[in-house]
């Protein structure tokens, strides 16, 4: 070990960088014992030099020119912990193409250009080691490329974004709007100023998207992944899932199909006896199925900067090792170009209605018509409150599994029926 050094160019230092930074600073003997060589933080690079900092970090080593790093020969690996696309997609590109390897925590970049990043790296022979951009500290990446390697992958499911989780918690438990529960999650520092990306499910899809093209080995593109957020979900769902017996999680689901996939992120009624029912407050958790292991249940903090730093210098850790040893030892991927995403029409999926009807004879019967000449067998039909000043009900419609187009089209011919005020609500059933 005497002598060698890996010298490190690290790109961020907030939430997270500043806890990669710490960790290499303050704990560099027991990390260099680990890597088998010296773990050496050559430069930062920032937006603003200025800017107080969560921890402490000479300003030598500060910088916010980028070719402080990218230029210089004696950096071996770049670290980024930035986010965004561009500029640092152009970085991480440049990095690749000077012989450097490359440990991101950025899902983004990683769902919209991971496979080409991949496909870069193996031809310059380096290595892009992404294992925070997935879970924060949850050890998934390392779990699929090395751990689950013997599997045909059958299913990967999960709860993968922790705001929309505490969210849908705070609403599930104290009833409140899905506005004030945002802001609760704010206020704790679960939610961004602007949480679209989060409640929308974009960050929950850029996840699947790089969980999917690594548990199949396929180039899973974010747009192809089909995409619903919880902004229509209301108090009362939550009392009716209940009563039904189910937890509503925002889900993450991709499946094998003959030569297909499935990929959808939505939220969804979750039996309350699913492991992915219990994932509370802002903890991540996701299912697999392989077919020689079975179901794999992996749990804990998919995000903050503590955690998901564990996740950044671990990947440092191992790549030191793997130089060390001179070798790439972990498989390099190869995508299979011919298998493609399924339409989410062609799913098959079960749902739950909330229907806002006029309290009068003909109702049920009309409803009843549309499931039938959609081809969609009820499960369950309930009538729940009815308000005798403007005489309306509140139907609560469950069904037996059918092809999603046909759920869609139930919904949106019940909408047009003369008696429905509103289908309040359109959930997916688990
Ligand atoms: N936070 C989490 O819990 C978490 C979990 C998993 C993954 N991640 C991922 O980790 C990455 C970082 O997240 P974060 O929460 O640590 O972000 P953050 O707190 O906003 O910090 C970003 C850091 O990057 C620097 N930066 C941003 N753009 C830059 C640019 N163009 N050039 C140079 N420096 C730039 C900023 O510099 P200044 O400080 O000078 O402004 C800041 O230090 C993102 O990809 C995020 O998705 C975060």
């Amino acid at each position: 070990m005497a002598g060698e050094m890996l010298n490190v160019g690290l790109i961020g230092l907030g939430t997270v960088g500043a806890q990669v930074a710490d960790r290499m600073l303050s704990w560099g003997p027991q990390l260099s014992r680990r890597a088998g060589m010296e773990l050496c933080l050559r430069r930062v690079l920032v937006r603003h030099l200025n800017k107080r900092r969560s921890i402490e970090i000479s300003p030598s080593l500060l910088t916010t020119r980028p070719e402080e790093i990218l230029d210089d020969p004696e950096i071996q690996v770049l670290v980024e912990v930035a986010g965004g696309d561009d500029p640092v997609h152009s970085y991480l590109e440049r990095a690749i193409q000077a012989g450097k390897h490359v440990i991101t925590a950025n899902k983004v970049v990683m769902a919209r250009h991971g496979p080409e990043l991949l496909d870069r790296a193996a031809e310059k022979n380096v290595d892009v080691y992404f294992e925070a951009a997935v879970g924060g500290g949850i050890p998934l990446i390392s779990t699929f490329r090395t751990d689950l390697q013997a599997n045909r992958i059958e299913r990967v499911s999960a709860v993968i974004n922790g705001t929309t989780n505490y969210v849908l918690g705070r609403m599930a438990s104290a009833g409140l709007p899905l506005s004030e529960a945002v802001a609760e999650a704010q206020a704790a520092g679960y939610a961004e100023a602007d949480p679209t990306d989060d409640i929308a499910g974009f960050d929950a899809a850029y996840k699947l998207a790089i969980l999917g093209s690594i548990a199949y080995e396929i180039r899973v593109r974010p747009p192809e992944i089909y995409r619903e957020g919880i902004e229509a979900i209301e108090p009362v769902d939550f009392r009716y899932a209940r009563e039904l017996g189910y937890a509503i999680k925002l889900i993450a689901h991709t499946q094998r199909h003959p030569g297909r996939i499935e990929a959808r992120v939505h939220p969804a009624m979750v039996p309350l006896d699913h492991p992915l029912a219990r994932v509370e407050g802002a903890e991540n958790a996701v299912f697999v199925e392989g077919d020689l292991v079975g179901q794999v249940l992996l749990v804990g903090q998919g995000a903050g900067g503590r955690p998901t730093a564990s996740a950044v210098v671990g990947d440092l850790i191992d790549l030191a090792r793997s130089i060390r040893r001179g070798v790439q030892f972990r498989p390099s991927f190869s995508f299979d170009d011919r298998i493609g995403v399924v339409p989410m029409g062609e799913v098959t999926t079960r749902a739950y209605y909330r229907i806002r009807v006029e309290d009068r004879p003909g109702v049920l019967a009309a409803i009843g018509q549309v499931f039938a000449e959609e081809g969609v067998s009820i499960s369950s039909f309930i009538q729940k409150d009815a308000w005798s000043q403007d005489q309306t009900a509140e139907l609560v419609v469950t069904t037996h599994p059918a092809q999603d187009a046909s759920l869609q089209n139930a919904r949106n011919r019940m909408a047009d029926l003369e008696p429905v005020r509103a289908v309040s609500s359109f959930l997916r059933v688990f």
